[in-house]
């Protein structure tokens, strides 16, 4: 670039970080997923979300991306879907390593280990692109210390869409830091809703026709000592939220801890 082009490029907003971005990975032609650096001073907790974007002409063009690696990482990951019509991931699916991208500065969300009262097992439900926060608190080592099983459910439409979860589950069994935990005690189960699979149907079908505690092995949902985090589109949440509330689960929130938490699966 040109001193001219640089001097003619709008500053970014002084409420915002500029990272690298580091590697770029397409998984399908509707889901990608990226790394960047990660700004010195960015402080959040695993499962968080935070504003992200490009510039568009003079100003940011931002939209919220749950962080989907730990809190402890020097980099940074996402994972979103690209919308052909979207206006930020119609341009964010063509970046490439080298490009600049745009970070907010205070990161927040609800799905946060400290949102929820202690227990025993930690249901994390997802849906599409919503399995980005619990890629992070995969492989965040607060999570086994506070929960003996951890069981990731992971529903989409098609085969391929489920590749990116098998990764992060792959990558958490093969950290040096959560590593022997996650072998231990992280489940991943899968299920898609328009192709043959191993398991098909919705999540909220799977847990009101006790599927998904036969694919467990374990006992059905108890809010003695079941923990449940919700991610996906607001759809899924409002039906799962539905079914956590007539079971007897309570909603925490960063005030209020309680026994199951939502979030949205924002980019769209
Ligand atoms: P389905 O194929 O039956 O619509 P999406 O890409 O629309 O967010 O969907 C991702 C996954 O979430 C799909 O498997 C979809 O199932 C499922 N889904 C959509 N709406 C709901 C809902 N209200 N409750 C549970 N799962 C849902």
């Amino acid at each position: 670039m040109t001193d001219q082009a640089i001097a003619a490029k709008a500053a970014p907003p002084p409420n915002l970080y500029v990272a690298r971005v580091e590697s770029v990975r397409h998984y399908t032609d509707r889901l990608f997923s990226f790394t960047c650096e990660r700004p010195a001073g960015l402080r959040f907790r695993s499962g968080e979300f935070v504003m992200i974007g490009l510039m568009s002409g003079e100003r940011p063009l931002l939209r919220a991306y749950s962080i989907a690696s730990p809190a402890w990482d020097d980099r940074l990951a996402f994972y979103s879907i690209k919308a052909p019509d979207g206006p930020l991931t119609s341009r964010l699916q063509n970046i490439q390593s080298g490009d600049e991208i745009l970070i907010g500065r205070k990161p927040t969300g609800t799905l946060v280990l400290d949102a929820l009262t202690p227990g025993k097992r930690l249901f994390l439900l997802s849906t599409g692109t919503g399995i980005a926060p619990f890629a992070s608190l995969i492989r965040e080592p607060e999570t086994y210390a506070r929960y003996d099983q951890v069981i990731l459910t992971h529903t989409c439409r098609f085969a391929p869409e489920l590749d990116y979860g098998r990764e992060i589950v792959a990558e958490a069994a093969a950290d040096p830091l959560v590593g022997e935990e996650a072998a231990a005690k992280l489940r991943h189960i899968t299920s898609l809703t328009r192709q043959s699979h191993e398991l098909e149907g919705r999540i909220t079908a799977l847990i009101g026709d006790g599927a998904l505690f036969s694919a467990l092995g374990g006992p059905v949902f108890d809010p003695a000592s079941d923990r449940i985090m919700i991610c996906g589109s607001a759809p899924m949440l409002h039906d799962l939220k539905a079914i956590a509330l007539e079971l007897g689960f309570t909603e925490g929130s960063n005030h209020e801890p309680g026994s199951f938490v939502v979030e949205r699966a924002f980019a769209s």
